[in-house]
């Protein structure tokens, strides 16, 4: 495979690399052999092999090669919710509205209908990797992994364990931390099994939160994350609520309790992760954990701002989320816009000749290509995975914007526009319309315009 185009990447964070007219090559294994430039005398011979070949997609103008984007953070079962509900606290969100759906999943058509629409939602907004939290049912949620090796989407999916009658409802609770981890290493063994060792969809060890699991599942769980060295993932300090009642039942947050409990490694994303203090970012930066920074749902649940700023200081490993139904926006480009808005509101917003030291913190706010680089090669870091850049090694996860279609509002104006306004164009405005193309591993996962004739 080979992509004709101009790129356009984060490769670090706040550095926006522009290759104009480049040519991305791809080897049979999925990942990027080179990236030729436009004035490497290569190119000409590397276009006319791949399209004698068959093997070369020519971007148009007004079309742009870009990284696939990276949801740290999807409640899968929750997508027949988004949009709903959001007027509640998370206890009484959780108690009323979402374990009942989650309950739902018992049934394996009513997952498969969901599960289904969801994936092929996501994959139509460039979400090339999502990181999935299922339900409590091992069948659902094998499920939902087939569903994504079948559609071709990176995946890392996880049985939820939920065992503690304190907090989880007789109709939607593992029957016990036994049989949940059980269950668990059934569902690792099914997924291993369907996609390989280090394949493109992979199990994650996943207890819900804290309040959701007793003592036991937890230090089963950490047990089993230290003997596979899978990814796990949970919610971490998210609401006044959980964060009090974690160190009501432990004496400690959460970050230090998941540590306790083996449960804190380089491939553990903890969700949301608000109320974390100095010392839990020493506990996440120790071992290189990773965050998902979910910005809308922490308005809506949190009424907090995760510290990103602060968190990026440290050097911590973040990406974004969508928190799918926490958070009512399944595209990681709103996640993106979400994300500067609410570091925005952190920021030193007072016109210091006015009220010099009067609120916000100087240097909160994130702009437009740190947003997107948390969205692509933060969400790969904190994953520990080669996505998210556009450079030899890395995996061809890739899609092409097109700022041209019609029904979106995303409009360039090559007059007024410098090359790097495209960039903030697009996370500003990019819409699913504007995704036509989509590759995970260099495989087509979506082709908007298969069947129409644009030459
Ligand atoms: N904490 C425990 N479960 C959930 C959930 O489903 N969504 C959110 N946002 N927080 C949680
Ligand atoms: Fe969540």
């Amino acid at each position: 495979l080979a992509v004709a185009g101009t790129v356009i990447h984060t490769p670090e964070r706040g550095v926006i690399e522009i290759l104009e007219d480049a040519v991305v090559t791809v080897g049979e294994d999925g990942r990027i052999e080179r990236v030729i430039e436009s004035d490497d005398p290569a190119q000409e011979a590397t276009i006319e092999a791949a399209a004698a070949g068959g093997r070369l997609t020519l971007l148009r103008a007004g079309q742009y090669l870009l990284p696939g984007l990276v949801d740290l953070h999807v409640h899968a079962p929750q997508w027949p919710q988004i949009g709903k509900a959001l007027h509640l606290p998370l206890e009484q969100w959780l108690a009323n509205c979402t374990f009942p759906l989650e309950a739902r999943y018992a049934d394996l058509e009513f997952a498969a209908r969901s599960y289904s629409g969801l994936v092929d939602a996501l994959l139509a907004n460039g979400t090339t990797t999502a990181l999935y939290f299922g339900s409590v049912h091992l069948g659902a949620t094998k499920l939902l992994a087939d569903l994504c090796h079948a559609k071709g989407q990176r995946a890392l999916v996880g049985k939820v364990v939920m065992d503690d009658p304190t907090l989880c409802p007789d109709y939607y609770r593992d029957a016990s931390a036994t049989i949940a981890v059980a269950e668990t290493e059934m569902f690792i063994e099914h997924v291993q099994r369907l996609a390989g060792p280090e394949g493109r969809v992979r199990p994650v060890i996943t207890p819900r939160f804290i309040p959701a699991c007793t003592n036991d599942a937890l230090e089963e769980l950490g047990r089993l994350a230290r003997q596979t060295g899978l990814h796990v993932q949970t919610h971490c300090s998210e609401s006044d609520w959980e964060h009090d009642f974690v160190r009501h039942r432990l004496g400690a947050t959460d970050t230090r309790s998941l540590e306790a409990f083996g449960l804190l490694g380089r491939r553990t994303i903890l969700a949301h992760s608000n109320f974390i203090c100095d010392d839990d970012m020493d506990a996440i930066g120790g071992c290189g954990a990773g965050i998902g920074h979910c910005p809308l749902s922490n308005a809506y649940f949190s009424n907090a701002v995760f510290p990103l700023a602060q968190a990026l200081e440290k050097k911590l490993h973040v990406g974004l989320g969508t928190d799918i139904s926490g958070g009512p926006d399944a595209s990681i480009f709103s996640a993106c816009r979400h994300a500067i808005a609410a570091s925005r509101m952190l920021a030193d917003g007072v016109d210091a000749r006015i009220a010099p030291d009067k609120r916000g913190r100087p240097g909160a706010a994130i702009d437009f290509a740190e947003a997107f680089w948390l969205a692509t090669a933060g969400g790969g870091i904190a994953l520990d995975l080669p996505i998210g850049v556009i450079a030899p090694g890395f995996a061809f996860d890739a899609m092409v914007i097109d700022t041209t279609v019609p029904d979106a509002d995303l409009t360039l104006w090559p007059d007024l526009d410098e090359p790097e306004d495209v960039l903030q164009r697009i996370v500003y405005g990019a819409a699913r319309a504007n995704v036509r193309r989509v590759w995970v591993d260099g495989a087509t996962v979506v082709d908007k315009d298969a069947g129409l004739d644009w030459t």
